[in-house]
């Protein structure tokens, strides 16, 4: 079952994540409690549980130590949203139903916990048990991911640019593809990279989660219109309120979650050759768009 599968998936990372970050009395205490109290508020863990599910399709078991490749996808994304928190970006107090790291911690310390998030992502992937070919492939692939071309600082640019713009739906699309989508993609790519996948079977795999990373992040701008604060953990109606370039204030709610119900659908065909194998990543595309938080 699928709540299985996000369950297993949330604890396998959790215990990676416990074992390769510092420890919070470890000296320098501040940094290392502030990256763990942002890390441990209870994400969902989605990149993780995507990246263990293309590796196990591609291997047809779980490979051995992918759920250190899952705890550093997870460190780069904790790291986005410390930073995507911060003051001089979306100024938000309430993250993952906690004080975010700046409330808590302060901003030096909140900027310097996502900076020292991103380079322990670094560390683990350094010491993957894969191929070495495979890690050079994995950390390029992320690298470019998390940049500024097509990728997640890119995304994060165009988004602080086109508040109060009324930007069009290419901007909008570039912004979303890149800011979300870009790293989720990458968390499907490497999972397969891991498992040694095959060029043809990596196209696959990408476009799936290009799909999936759009439709995520148009989800993302649903849930903040149509949700509470308390129900997703972080502050509602933040878009609208800065005018943020969002899939429901371009084309309205009804009309955003067609479109994330039909990158779904393409994203379901590019599994195709993979057959009753892609049954999990099926699912879990489905559940991106229902997810309520
Ligand atoms: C939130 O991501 C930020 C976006 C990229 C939209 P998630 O919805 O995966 O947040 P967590 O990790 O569960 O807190
Ligand atoms: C965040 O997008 C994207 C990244 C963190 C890279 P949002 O700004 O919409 O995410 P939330 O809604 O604050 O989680
Ligand atoms: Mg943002
Ligand atoms: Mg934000
Ligand atoms: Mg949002």
């Amino acid at each position: 079952m699928l709540k299985d599968t996000l369950e297993q998936g949330r604890i396998v990372t959790d215990e990676a994540l416990e074992r390769l970050l510092p420890a919070a009395n470890q000296y320098p205490s501040s940094i290392h409690r502030a990256m763990r109290h942002s890390v441990f508020a209870g994400g969902k863990r989605l990149r993780p549980v995507l990246c263990m599910e293309a590796a196990l399709m591609i291997e047809g078991c779980v490979p051995d130590g992918v759920e250190e490749l899952g705890a550093a996808l997870e460190m780069l994304h904790t790291y986005s949203l410390i930073h995507d928190d911060l003051p001089a970006l979306d100024n938000d107090d309430l993250r993952r139903g906690l004080p975010t790291c700046h409330k808590a911690f302060g901003e030096a310390t909140a900027i310097l916990a996502g900076d020292a998030l991103q380079t322990y992502a670094y560390e683990v992937l350094a010491k993957l048990q894969c191929s070495a070919e495979a890690r050079v492939a994995i950390i390029g692939e992320i690298a470019h991911a998390t940049g500024t071309i097509g990728g997640m600082i890119g995304g994060q640019v165009m988004d602080l640019e086109a508040e109060h713009t009324k930007a069009d739906a290419q901007t909008l699309e570039y912004i979303h593809r890149s800011k979300t989508g870009a790293l989720l993609t990458a968390s499907v790519v490497i999972g397969g990279m891991y498992a040694e996948a095959s060029d043809s079977q990596i196209a696959s795999l990408r476009e799936f989660g290009q799909n999936i990373g759009l439709a995520f992040q148009i989800v993302d701008d649903v849930l903040d219109v149509t949700q509470t604060s308390e129900q997703l953990g972080k502050t509602a109606g933040k878009d609208k309120a800065t005018e943020k370039a969002t899939y429901p204030a371009l084309f309205g709610v009804d009309a955003s979650i067609k479109m994330a119900d039909e990158l779904v659908a393409k994203a379901d065909a590019a599994l195709t050759s993979f057959g009753e194998a892609a049954a999990t990543l099926r699912e879990l595309a489905q559940f991106l768009v229902e997810r309520k938080k």
